[in-house]
């Protein structure tokens, strides 16, 4: 790491969500503060393949903490190590290794260091430029809580208050007409998303991919409901919930992306056996992309201002190739190369697991 430090580049990658302005924000009225310049990376890693760095001023991170998205863009298909050029006559992505353009672009704007905002696969393409020299501090986002290393990521408190806001809207429908009323939430292998905003919604079954489900258990736990007088029933499933002997559903391939999967249809699935099963008429509701967007809750833009000083606090101390967490409630660091391509799951051991089956809940789980 240069001393002094003179510029810092910052980028988002990813999926959006809500808190990534009110990183941007921190990291660069922190950075501006202690003399150094800002260049924004525009759409993630795409933004240093394609050249696109711009000049970021305090002007340009002013009244952004409350707003959704990011300013500066994102993509979660720009890998540059494996980066997808385009589809060929048989239907292949077709892949180049663009790092060595990335690490020409650092050095032509002269970054000393990159703060890149990101999950899972933002830390992996970061932990490729770790080894190659590049000074990285990774701040952890993304609505599905499963980066490994931290307890916590900024975006999901907002993304579980959307789910919980749309299944108390879901309660009042379903018990106007005994339904049954499957609620789709995003959280891709893990089900932090679909546990939080259950247990926030009262959900009655919330199903989720570490607990794989058995639909006669389901089937079993409405029909139990129903004879003691519950007409309705409010499933929550995480779209990558799968039965005990079947798979996650997937909804598209994104040949274009190095993480090609987009799960989604499990609720369809479930509203459908259920109602086919029991005869009790069914609907779902796929949230989607509406909880990775609006306006970022208190706690996230409280817990990604903490995370984009922290960041900066690194960064001017000389440290480098960090992640920064959360864990048991304490700011920390940790190797960013930890948390390359995993993913934090619930473990059967979850507190919340077991106080949402002693309110009842069941997990379709025999
Ligand atoms: O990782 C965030 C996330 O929103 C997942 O919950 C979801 O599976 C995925 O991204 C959706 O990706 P896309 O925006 O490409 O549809």
């Amino acid at each position: 790491m240069p001393t002094p430090l003179k510029r810092i580049g910052v980028l988002t990658g990813g999926g959006d969500c809500p808190g990534l302005n009110a990183v941007i924000r921190a990291v660069t009225k922190d950075a501006l503060h202690h003399g150094l310049s800002v260049a924004g990376i525009e759409d993630g890693f795409l933004g240093l393949i394609e050249d696109r760095v711009r000049e970021l001023t305090d002007a340009d991170v002013s009244n952004i903490l409350s707003d959704g998205g990011t300013v500066l863009g994102s993509s979660n298909k720009a890998n540059p190590a494996r980066f997808c050029t385009g589809i060929d006559s048989d239907g292949a992505p077709k892949i180049e290794d663009l790092t060595e353009t990335c690490l020409q672009r650092i050095e032509s704007h002269a970054l000393d260091a990159l703060v890149v905002i990101g999950g899972d696969g933002t830390m992996s393409v970061a932990s490729t430029f770790v080894e190659r020299g590049v000074n990285c501090i990774g701040v952890p986002k993304t609505i599905d809580n499963d980066l490994w290393g931290t307890d916590l990521t900024f975006g999901f408190a907002t993304a579980v208050q959307t789910a919980v806001s749309a299944i108390d809207r879901v309660r009042t429908t379903a018990a106007s007409h005994h339904r049954v009323m499957v609620v789709e939430v995003m959280g891709r292998n893990a089900g932090w998303l679909a546990l939080h905003a259950g247990v926030g919604g009262g959900a009655d079954l919330i199903l989720i991919p570490e607990i794989p489900y058995s639909i006669e258990a389901v089937c079993a736990a409405i029909e139990d409901r129903r004879h003691r007088g519950k007409r309705y029933s409010i499933v929550v499933a995480s779209e990558g919930a799968r039965a005990v002997d079947g798979e996650q559903v997937v909804e598209r391939m994104d040949l274009t992306s190095p993480d090609p999967v987009r799960l989604g249809g499990i609720g369809r699935v479930v509203a459908s056996q259920i109602e086919e099963r029991i005869g009790v008429e069914s609907r779902q509701v796929v949230l989607g992309h509406v909880q990775r967007g609006g306006t970022p809750v208190a706690a996230d833009r409280v817990l990604a201002t903490l995370f984009g000083d922290h960041a900066m606090e690194l960064l001017k101390d000389g440290v480098t190739n960090r992640l920064v967490v959360m864990r048991d409630g304490r700011l920390r660091d940790t190797d960013i190369r930890e948390a390359a391509d995993k993913q934090r799951l619930v473990p059967m051991e979850e507190p919340l697991l077991a106080a949402a089956r002693s309110v009842g809940t069941h997990f379709g789980d025999m």
